[in-house]
């Protein structure tokens, strides 16, 4: 490899900020919308993927969104040709987030024939009347239809999202729910308590009144969770993130992680995201979507019509841009890894940020492992369960 590529940026984030309509819940930026701003912004995402081009060599791709499924087959034939065009391809792992309502075996054959390897889909919930509640455009019968039609296009690693502790939803629906998700054999879930986002609906409806928030039945519901993916044979890696491992006797190179955790994650895990939660670097294109290249943090506009102008005028969406102080960025670092079930090995934080995490933040984890919710070993320190269901509030001690 000559020194270019070795300097190469290997994860790509690609944002499609469009959704056949939003979500009660949601507040990913995105807009229902028709077919001529979807065209412009293939023709400007193009155009941003020329500018950076000569600067990535991805060995994760990630299509995001919104919902990068409601493309049609023309505007992904013509993204995907330009991606070949500009050497982008050749990732182990690329994957594209879909919605059950918007794939079509031609739009599956045609992603793997380009080398997607790993699907995302939004499910959610199989409780049709949940499904209403939250908005989704698509049944439980097109979930079930739309893993079929994937399986036979031929992905073997698909992942399915859940959603739990939904207003109006018990603990006998979630487990209806688990048993049929889990019965349908995908290789990855993910499982997100509701997060009540400002300016939505849902949200509103919190404020009004409309329902209450029971916290003891979101960590049953969890619970629930975690046992019941553990028995299925999933591995949970992250505070909301569970794979399988593959036999022994399948060859693993593909799904080979990042050095420092290789051992600690199943094979299935989604090597992309890891390279977010061990602070690498990545190029994020797209309305709204952030980078962060050699130290320093960008973020395109969240408009997509801007997104547009700006990019037919020939310069990059870039909204802000930010260099952050190193020990500010290590802080960041700390928090992100701590959402994985493995930690941070000392060794291999020193190595990302050039700090000891024992030496400047012994206070921090003394403090959590007294409380219970972390722990200190020889190589590493982690949060034990309980501070995972914490996460968020252990990862503010190390900001600085
Ligand atoms: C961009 S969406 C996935 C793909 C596609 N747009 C879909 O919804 O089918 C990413 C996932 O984040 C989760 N999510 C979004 N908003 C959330 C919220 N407010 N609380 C919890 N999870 C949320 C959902 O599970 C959703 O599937
Ligand atoms: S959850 Fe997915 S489909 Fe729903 S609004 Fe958000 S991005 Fe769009």
């Amino acid at each position: 490899m000559s020194d270019a590529n070795a300097t190469r940026i290997s994860s790509l984030y690609i944002h499609v900020p469009f959704c056949a309509q939003k979500c009660a819940y949601c507040a990913f930026y995105s807009e229902p919308s028709g077919g001529d701003l979807i065209n412009r912004y293939v023709a400007a995402l193009i155009r941003e993927m020329e500018i950076v081009a000569d600067d990535l060599k991805p060995r994760t791709i990630f299509f995001g969104g919104g919902t990068p499924s409601l493309l049609n087959l023309r505007q992904w034939k013509q993204i995907l040709d330009a991606m070949a065009r500009l050497n982008l391809f050749g990732a182990d792992e690329f994957t594209v987030e879909c919605n059950p309502a918007t794939v079509s075996a031609d739009k599956a054959g045609l992603l793997r024939d380009f080398g997607v390897n790993r699907i995302s889909m939004g499910v959610q919930s199989l409780d049709e009347k949940l499904l209403d509640r939250l908005g989704r455009i698509h049944t439980r019968e097109m979930v079930f239809k739309s893993f079929d039609l994937l399986r036979r296009a031929g992905f073997d690693n698909l992942n399915l999202d859940l959603m739990f502790a939904i207003p109006g939803q018990t603990m006998d629906i979630w487990r209806a729910t688990l048993n049929e998700a889990l019965a349908l054999g995908s290789e990855h879930l993910s499982c997100y308590e509701v997060i009540y986002e400002d300016d939505t609906p849902l949200f509103a409806q919190l404020q009004a009144g409309e329902f209450d928030v029971n916290e003891d039945l979101a960590c049953a519901m969890y619970d629930e969770f975690i046992g019941r993916a553990a028995a299925a044979g999933f591995r949970q890696y992250e505070i909301a993130n569970f794979g399988k491992d593959k036999p022994l006797t399948m060859p693993s190179a593909t799904l080979s992680p990042p050095s420092g955790v290789r051992d600690a994650v199943p094979s299935y895990a989604c090597r992309h995201n890891i390279n977010y939660w061990r602070g690498g670097s990545f190029y994020g294109l797209g309305p709204s979507a952030t980078s962060y290249v050699r130290g320093v943090r960008t973020k395109n506009w969240a408009n997509t019509q801007l997104y547009c102008e700006q990019l037919e005028a020939g310069k990059r969406a870039i909204e802000s841009r930010e260099e952050l102080p190193p020990l500010k960025r290590a802080g960041e670092t700390v928090a992100f890894g701590l959402r994985m079930t493995a930690g941070w090995p000392f060794e291999e934080f020193q190595r990302t940020t050039n700090f000891d995490l024992r030496r400047e933040w012994p206070a921090e984890m003394n403090q959590l492992t007294e409380r219970g919710w972390g722990k200190i070993a020889s190589d590493h320190f982690r949060l034990t369960p309980r501070g995972l269901r914490f996460a968020d509030a252990a990862a503010e001690l190390f900001l600085r």
